[in-house]
């Protein structure tokens, strides 16, 4: 059987603090301690800066450890894409930032001596079924303009399967992002950041000063507020009508050293299908010798957020697309799923909180590109808070609007107002007996909707199924143990405690 968790949990142990357990200052309160969180506090700590983090898990506990960790500035919704919703400077802006961006992961890199494996590699996209060669072609031609470094060859370098033509975008990248985040982590403290963890922010005040509230009642005021909880928990409506919540699947795959040319590679398929390899050795896999590995981790089979009940049949059919197109792969090491928020015009809300205290900022809205969207945050939100001028600020801004982009922001409306019908339908299993153990299902129960897990010993946890969000009916989630929101992506444990937002709250309980 595979692991049920990402290769990066596998080969790193978990990094917790001491919870914060006195009123606090500082400068910037940091809350969430993934990529957007932590690239965002280290920034400001070397422009000298005291920052505090606090994250209500671990670090890197959230969408950052379960990530496939390309780096690269070929964006996931297309420079055609990226063209039409923000014109030809924007589309020029978003390929200077996302370059930017996987240059400075490299400096971190370097003047940090962090050892995460980071590599500079190429990135290949070829087509998916039915898409035509004149697809690429405008692509190529809206990635140039857009200032990015591609052109068009004939096949991608992959041995035994013939790829068709294909982009190659040069100087992308790629490391292990658990390792990197621990290592930033360990330079910020080094910097005389503080980071606290199992510390959960409930409230956040703008104003002079900030205040972060926790969930123990205690308070840290800031000259700024950096919300980088990857779905904000603070905001209501403004954002989380512009995002909408997809989980997605990945595999990792055992092959031998050398067998498949490192780089990145994607089809046009949508959801498109997204394949890297990261180097290991024999030992990591639980083996007795040193000997490298390859693992070949393939994602793709995205659906919106608990709107799918086929976790097991997705990973069949990415583990048959990869073995298909790379036949070196052999025996599957690793399984795991997580969340992308996927905003209407392709690209991250960072930047000031619409609607808040001018110093309030938020980063979120990954689109699939997290790493260096939140090395983006980590660079934008210095320049902001600080008081210096940056020429991403407007591309980025999470109040804006992009009239190309009304008939997504519609069709992601409409889906989640079509998921309060799930009020009105009957539980997915009729009794309590009929859920196996170490599974959940929502039943009714006096009318009432509730998510109830039953565990390996047979024990039931039950909770309201019920969002605290705005209301919309949780559905479990085999992949990850987890229940999911279909509206907009809040995300609760196998016991209903939240670790995602927007809910500001666990599920409630009931008697
Ligand atoms: C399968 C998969 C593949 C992906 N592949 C890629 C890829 O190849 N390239 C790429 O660029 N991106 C990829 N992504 C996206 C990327 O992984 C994420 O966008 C990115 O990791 C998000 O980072 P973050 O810092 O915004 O959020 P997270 O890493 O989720 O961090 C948020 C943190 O906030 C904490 N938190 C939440 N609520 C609170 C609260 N109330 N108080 C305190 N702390 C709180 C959480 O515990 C968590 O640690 C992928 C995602 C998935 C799921
Ligand atoms: S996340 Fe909005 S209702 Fe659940």
């Amino acid at each position: 059987m595979p692991r049920s968790h990402s290769l990066w949990h596998h080969t790193t142990n978990a990094v917790t603090t001491a919870p914060l357990r006195k009123h606090a200052r500082a400068d910037v309160c940091v809350i969430g301690a993934g990529i957007a969180g932590l690239t965002t506090a280290y920034q400001l700590a070397r422009e000298g800066r005291s920052v505090i983090v606090i994250d209500a898990v671990a670090i890197g506990a959230g969408q950052t450890s379960v990530t496939t960790a390309h780096l690269s500035n070929q964006i996931d919704d297309s420079y055609e894409e990226i063209l039409r919703l923000h014109g030809p400077d924007g589309a020029r802006l978003a390929c200077d930032s996302h370059r930017a961006a996987i240059d400075r992961i490299q400096a971190i890199c370097e003047l940090e001596n962090l050892t995460c494996a980071f590599e500079r590699i190429d990135g290949y996209l070829f087509l998916g079924k039915r898409a035509k060669e004149k697809d690429l072609d405008r692509e190529l031609e809206a990635a140039r303009a857009a200032g990015v470094e591609v052109d068009k060859l004939p096949a991608a370098p992959v041995q035994g399967f013939q790829s068709g033509p294909c982009l190659r975008f040069r100087q992308q990248g790629q490391f292990h992002p658990m390792k990197y985040l621990q290592g930033m982590a360990n330079a910020l403290q080094r910097l005389g950041g503080q980071i606290y963890t199992g510390t959960k922010a409930v409230t956040v005040e703008g104003g002079q000063p900030a205040i972060v509230r926790t969930a123990d009642h205690i308070a840290v005021e800031a000259a700024a507020a950096v919300i980088a909880t990857n779905s904000p928990f603070n905001d209501l409506v403004t954002i989380h009508t512009k995002q909408a919540p997809y989980h997605t699947y990945a595999l990792g795959l055992r092959v031998p050293p050398g067998a498949i040319t490192h780089a990145l590679y994607w089809d046009t398929e949508d959801p498109y299908h997204y394949v890297r390899l990261q180097r290991t050795t024999n030992r990591e896999l639980g083996g007795d010798n040193d000997d490298p590995v390859d693992i070949l981790i393939a994602g793709g089979e995205d659906h919106k957020a608990g709107q799918a009940k086929d976790a097991d049949e997705r990973f069949q059919r990415l583990a048959t697309w990869t073995r298909e197109r790379f036949p070196a792969a052999r025996e599957e090491e690793f399984r795991w799923s997580g969340q992308v928020m996927e905003t209407v015009d392709g690209l991250g809300f960072i930047g000031r909180n619409p609607l808040d205290a001018g110093n309030v900022y938020v980063a979120t809205g990954d689109s699939g590109m997290g790493m260096t969207h939140g090395t983006i945050a980590g660079i934008l939100l210095t320049d902001l808070i600080l008081g210096r001028s940056n020429p991403w600020t407007d591309l980025y801004d999470p109040s804006r609007v992009r009239s190309g982009a009304a008939v997504e922001w519609v069709k992601e409306n409409l889906n989640v107002a079509l998921q309060y019908a799930s009020w009105l339908t009957p539980g997915e299993v009729s009794s309590i007996d009929q859920i196996a153990p170490n599974t959940g299902a929502v039943i009714v129960d006096h009318g009432r909707k509730v998510a109830v897990f039953k565990d390996e010993r047979g024990e039931i946890h039950k909770r309201s199924a019920v969002c605290p969000h705005l209301g919309c009916i949780v559905a479990w989630n085999s992949a990850a143990s987890s229940w999911d929101c279909p509206c907009h992506g809040s995300r609760f444990d196998k016991f209903g405690a939240m670790f995602n937002g927007p809910s500001p709250r666990d599920l409630e309980r009931v008697t």
